[in-house]
């Protein structure tokens, strides 16, 4: 297990289409250990392989109280089936420190994905849960928090970013 590197906004990378993945070997269950790793090291509620320059599609949530036993959910190759209702959400992202800001999303939604184990599931979603996968999925997609913030927010939002990873 490894504490992987956490690219930040504006890396180039964090714009890439991820690749699907085509079978779950050991080296994909090792890479979703590491990001697991990564993500609670971070600490973080959810990490996506195009943060850590893996242009795979897989992310690992994780959306458990510290004091609650940790529940590490992984999705690999997934795929938005529905979305619905409306909420807005203060999210964080591990690719840009410091930064919180209101987007707005779907309140639920349901998601098919495959596990670790290479079993395809189906999950339906609201609240937190429903913010936090569709956050990762866009990463999947090259698209970041920011492209959901005005102009004028986005660009305080990068000198943000820019300031907290010089420190
Ligand atoms: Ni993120």
């Amino acid at each position: 297990m490894a504490v992987l590197t956490i690219l930040h906004y504006p890396d180039p990378r964090l714009r890439e289409r991820a690749e699907p993945v085509p079978e779950v070997t050991s080296e994909i269950r090792a890479l979703v250990s590491d990001m697991a790793e990564t993500m609670y090291a971070a600490p973080g509620v959810g990490l996506a392989a195009p943060q850590v320059g893996v242009s795979k599609r897989i992310f690992v949530i994780d959306i458990a109280d510290e004091d609650e036993p940790s529940q590490l959910q992984v999705f690999i190759n997934p795929e938005i089936l529905h979305l619905d209702g409306s909420i807005v959400w203060k999210e964080g992202c591990l690719s840009f420190p410091d930064v919180a800001e209101e987007i707005r999303r779907a309140e639920r939604v349901r998601v098919r994905a495959i596990g670790l184990e290479g079993q395809p599931f189906e999950l339906e979603a609201e609240g937190l849960l429903a913010v936090a996968i569709q956050h990762e999925h866009d990463h999947l997609e090259g698209v970041l928090m920011v492209d959901k913030l005005s102009a004028i927010k986005r660009k305080l939002v990068g000198r943000k970013v820019a300031k907290a990873v010089r420190a």
